[in-house]
């Protein structure tokens, strides 16, 4: 439509006549006046209908509008610091609705996760997981306006892969004509080639992993960024990540200041990611982890929870007495969806209750040798304010490609990012064996069939050079810096074991 009027700019249009076209997010009505919020994708906007000579001719179906109706309205912007998004429309002229929506599935009566999971084809029309996707795609182009201003080239990997690139463990085969390959893991071992050609690369897309346990940190299908650089040690790699991680922070702190408050994210836990950030090695975290600030926190968390129990057990009495009371339907589903609120965080808050001694126990017999589990990660980034990267991890709980330090060749040259607050492993990354010889002897440790790896022995055999890079989730980080539990929100579309329709 030529002359329709976006939300995001009714500053332009006071006083002067706009067009709206957008979906009814909600709508109430007296016998005299309606009011229509809109949404259109910039914003919301509430629209004042009156019944008077003018909308005598739609104000009847106007006001009986249900949620979701496709709609044109025609009116006058007032400004109005008290409305949602500063303005208001009112003195309406025409109302037009386009498409019709009954019995719309997500109304503002509670519903479960899983319910609305099966729907995310409509959710993500809810306002918050409006404002986690526009966050999400303003990440996106943070990570690569920080490639493409700083010399990196774009090189798109290929998603059939006929090596591993990771891990044995979590691998998506596919029948390629009769051939047996794999859905990409990492684009990796193709970008450490392009880097060769053309020394600072990045590769971006989607990667696959058979996740096979319903985390709140996994997918099946989630994007990663994958910078490679060479003639570089891994402080250089390190310092990489610092910078890049700091930039997305930096562009999501400017752009969305307001849309992380309405998330209820602690904006000024995110102020405080300033560089340095920690560095710790393995060595270091395993003495950590050992010490007894673990179970310190953990015992501070095992009181601070049991408090929270009581209150939302009070909660939930308290509701219920005014659901029973409640006299309009709206005021009964308020209190419903306070309960159901209440209920949810408890039974969560209930099962992390009954993991804290697990936790404790696994934190304090932890054993040099193992990987770090997510228990470990988040009490480690817990005891931090700003992200923490563990350095040099045994060798025999990494992948294959990994330098081996040559001062301590039982650790390899790698890292992981923990992001703060209990979020986790963000980036994993590392120096990459150079030597042809011991790249040849991993490969054939880890029972890899050689045939498949010559390509990638052969950036050994032609001009070989320290070099190395990591990967970013781009989930986890969408779930860290908008603060969210669970990272099935953070991607349009989420695949996890289980879950794959819509
Ligand atoms: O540590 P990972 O496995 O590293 C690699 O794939 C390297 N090849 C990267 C590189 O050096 N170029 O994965 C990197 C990041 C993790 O830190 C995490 O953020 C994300 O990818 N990730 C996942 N995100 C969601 N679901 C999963 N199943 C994930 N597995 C890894």
């Amino acid at each position: 439509m030529n002359d329709r009027t976006y939300i995001k700019d009714l500053a332009d249009h006071v006083g002067a006549s706009a067009t709206l076209c957008g979906w009814v997010a909600k709508a109430r009505a007296g016998g005299k006046v309606a009011f229509i919020t809109i949404r259109d994708g910039t914003g919301l906007c509430q629209c004042v209908i009156e019944k008077n000579d003018t909308t005598a001719d739609f104000f009847d179906e106007a006001k009986k509008l249900p949620q979701e109706s496709s709609v044109h309205i025609t009116g006058v912007p007032y400004a109005d610091e008290r409305a949602v998004g500063g303005y208001e429309l009112r003195d309406i002229t025409g109302c037009v609705t386009l498409g019709e929506s009954h019995d719309y599935p997500i109304t503002p009566k509670p519903h479960g996760v899983d319910y609305l999971m099966s729907r995310r084809h409509l959710w993500f029309r809810s306002q918050r997981q409006y404002v986690i996707l526009r966050i999400r795609a303003t990440i996106v182009d943070a990570i690569r306006r920080f490639y493409n201003d700083s010399g990196f080239v774009l090189i798109d990997t290929p998603i059939f892969a006929p090596a591993i690139g990771e891990g044995a463990s979590t691998l998506f085969e596919v029948d390629y004509f009769g051939e047996e390959v794999f859905l990409a893991q990492t684009g990796q071992l193709y970008v450490e080639a392009a880097c060769m050609a053309h020394d600072k690369v990045y590769c971006f897309g989607p990667t696959f992993r058979a996740e096979k346990s319903k985390t709140r940190r996994h997918l099946t299908e989630f994007w990663m960024v994958e910078p490679e650089i060479a003639f570089c040690g891994l402080d250089d790699v390190v310092q990489l990540a610092e910078d890049f991680v700091s930039s997305i922070v930096e562009r999501v702190l400017r752009d969305h200041r307001e849309d992380l408050k309405s998330l209820g994210r602690d904006v000024d836990a995110l102020e405080s990611i300033q560089r340095p950030f920690v560095r710790l090695t393995y060595a270091e975290a395993v003495d950590l982890l050992h010490s007894n600030r673990p179970k310190a926190l953990l015992e501070r968390d095992l009181e601070e929870k049991n408090h929270r129990v009581k209150d939302l057990d009070a909660r939930v009495v308290e509701f219920e007495e005014t659901k029973a009371s409640a006299k309009k339907a709206w005021q009964q589903d308020k209190a419903a969806q306070e309960i159901q609120a209440a209920r949810e965080e408890r039974a969560e808050l209930t099962e992390q209750i009954s993991n804290i001694p697990t936790h404790m126990k696994l934190a304090a017999e932890f054993k040099w040798g193992t990987d770090l589990g997510g228990s470990d990660e988040t009490i480690i980034s817990r005891l931090h304010d700003r992200p923490v990267f563990v350095t040099h991890y045994p060798r025999e709980v990494k992948a294959f490609y990994m330098r081996a330090d040559r001062g301590d060749e039982r650790v390899v040259e790698n890292f992981d990012l923990l992001a703060p607050e209990g979020f986790g492993e963000i980036i994993g990354g590392s120096m990459r064996e150079e030597e042809y010889d011991l790249l040849l002897e991993r490969i054939k440790a880890h029972n890899l069939p050689v045939e498949n790896f010559e390509w990638y022995l052969d950036l050994r055999r032609y001009g070989s050079v320290p070099h190395g890079g990591f990967g970013l989730g781009v989930e986890r980080t969408v779930a860290w810096i908008c603060g969210l539990k669970h990272i099935r929100e953070t991607i349009p579309f989420p695949r996890m074991m289980g879950k794959i329709y819509p």
